[in-house]
């Protein structure tokens, strides 16, 4: 991976519209995504990827009413990738981690599955009486898996552009999200860029020692 390059370029705005990824290298990236940890491996993503134009013009025209602008982005894009979350977190989920973990040896000694099973019910007992963040924190999850997607697509010569402009309510209703009991987080369109209309400005960041702090 170039990072030199990752740090100096910009998000891609313009995609090449005839161009698609080839279907290896898609696979190979939906396989890292398969693979992105969460915490207490809680893995709360159902994740829809869009590669026929019906699918993308079904996405672009269910944007909402302010976010227009972003239907040309997906449109244009090879593929994009609807990222949604549970929006609640039944028992039933649960079982599904534990009886998986289970089922791929995730540990040799079943009493460490039980210690670990009864740990991440501790948490998430926390996250649901105490912090009461249970939905924000699933959603952190879903970021994370997006920034590491990111990082495998440019891996993979894949440019990533991450869509926050959507109205979620609309795009849930348009592909009956909600009814699954998920409901979308963000989008991830994925492709090559519009030669013609790469922008070649410096990217704008602050200075390190806003950022940094060392001790
Ligand atoms: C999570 C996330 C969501 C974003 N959503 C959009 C979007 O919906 N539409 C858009 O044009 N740009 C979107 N962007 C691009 C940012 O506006 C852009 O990365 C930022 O302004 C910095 O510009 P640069 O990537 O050109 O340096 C998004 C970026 C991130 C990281």
């Amino acid at each position: 991976m170039n990072l030199d390059r990752l740090m100096s370029k910009h998000l891609t705005r313009y995609f090449d519209g005839g161009r698609t990824i080839p279907e290896e290298k898609l696979q190979q990236l939906l396989k890292f995504l398969r693979s992105t940890p969460s915490s207490t491996n809680i893995q709360p993503n159902h994740f829809y990827v869009l590669a026929t134009p019906e699918g993308k013009a079904r996405l672009a025209a269910n944007l909402g009413e302010r976010f227009q602008d972003n239907g040309e982005k997906i449109l244009n894009a090879s593929h994009t990738v609807i990222l949604t979350t549970r929006a609640d977190l039944p028992e039933s989920h649960l079982d599904g981690v534990f009886a998986k973990e289970r089922a791929d040896g995730r540990f040799a000694d079943p009493a460490k599955q039980e210690l670990w099973e009864s740990m991440t019910r501790d948490f998430l007992s926390l996250r649901n009486y105490q912090y009461k963040d249970v939905y924000h924190w699933m959603e952190k999850q879903t970021y994370l898996a997006l920034g590491l997607t990111m990082m495998a697509a440019a891996e993979l010569g894949i440019e990533a552009m991450p869509l926050e402009g959507f109205d979620p309510a609309s795009v849930d209703r348009a592909f009956k999200i909600r009814e699954t009991g998920h409901t979308t987080t963000v989008l991830l369109a994925l492709g090559y860029p519009d030669p013609a209309k790469v922008y070649s400005s410096p990217v704008s960041r602050f200075d390190s020692d806003q950022l940094f702090t060392f001790l």
